[in-house]
């Protein structure tokens, strides 16, 4: 394994997550290097969506460090883990369907951009620094929807829903970008549209990522990290990862694209 010079860009370090009595996670070490592509892998329920929550302010841990850029981000609230670079794909939760599409990426430029200064107000935020329509234009380009510019979200088709979607996570130029299965129900055409779409969006980005196609993980994926029951059990390059007793253990076989839901064996 490499031992990055660098400090990282992320670092989870002994995060708990309690919901009530049941401990999601029970101790999360996790170190993401600026620039790269990491993999957060794991069975069905290990606790990967909670690891998302936890950095990206929706959940706090109850114990831990959750360090980002240097500053420990544990409580602070989502929208201000935005501001300073941090962005989350969500799946058709955040767009507003009333609008059209190219006003949907200029409001999350908008507000990935918005109150770095707490004493700005918003027509200096609109009107100085940052280029929100160009921001937009240029996303629109990458995504493909320069022809849909004016039509209202809720006329779009599904997939194109799903490609908006993604684009707002990039929205703001941020640096790190969580992506929680941003294949989940597409076609094999559709998910392989997607994630070449997503190398080009997320360029010069470092990005977390969870995903179940294991060929996308080993294509993608400079770092992968292995979750199981609330812990990471196994960090490092992807032939390290593939050759770890104890992920084959867990994984039992399950190292295939068609069997995703596989659960870990008892
Ligand atoms: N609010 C909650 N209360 C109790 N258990 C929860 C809650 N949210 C998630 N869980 C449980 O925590 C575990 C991890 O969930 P999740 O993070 O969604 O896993 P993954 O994304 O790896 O599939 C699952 O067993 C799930 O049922
Ligand atoms: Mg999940």
């Amino acid at each position: 394994m490499n031992a990055p010079a660098d400090p990282p860009l992320l670092e989870l370090d002994k995060v708990t997550y309690r919901a009530g009595k049941t401990e999601i996670l029970s101790g999360v070490n996790l170190r993401v290097q600026t620039g790269e592509w990491h993999a957060l892998i794991g069975p069905n329920g290990a606790g990967k969506s909670t690891v998302f929550d936890v950095i990206s302010g929706r959940h706090r841990a109850q114990t831990g460090r959750v360090m980002f850029n240097g500053r420990d981000i544990r409580g602070v609230p989502p929208h201000m883990i935005r501001r300073r670079g941090l962005s989350r794909a969500f799946q058709l939760s955040t767009l507003f369907d009333g609008l059209s599409v190219v006003d949907n990426l200029r409001i999350a430029a908008l507000g990935a951009h918005a109150m770095r200064q707490a004493s700005d107000t918003l027509w200096r935020r609109l009107g100085s620094r940052v280029d929100v329509t160009g921001e937009a234009e240029r996303l629109l380009a990458l995504l493909g929807l320069t022809a849909r510019r004016d039509e209202r979200v809720a006329s779009l088709a599904y997939a194109q829903r799903r490609l908006l979607e993604l684009g707002l996570a990039f929205a703001g130029d941020p640096s790190l970008v969580l992506l929680d299965e941003p294949t989940a129900g597409m076609t094999h055409d559709e998910a392989r549209r997607t994630i070449t779409l997503l190398r080009t969006l997320a360029l010069g980005k470092t990005v977390l990522i969870v995903e179940h196609d294991m060929h996308v993980v080993f294509e993608l994926a400079e770092h992968i990290s292995v979750l199981a029951q609330g812990v990471v059990i196994a960090s490092g390059e992807p032939q390290a990862i593939r050759s770890d007793r104890e992920v084959q253990r867990v994984y039992a076989g399950a190292f295939e694209p068609s069997d995703p839901s596989r659960p870990s064996p008892p």
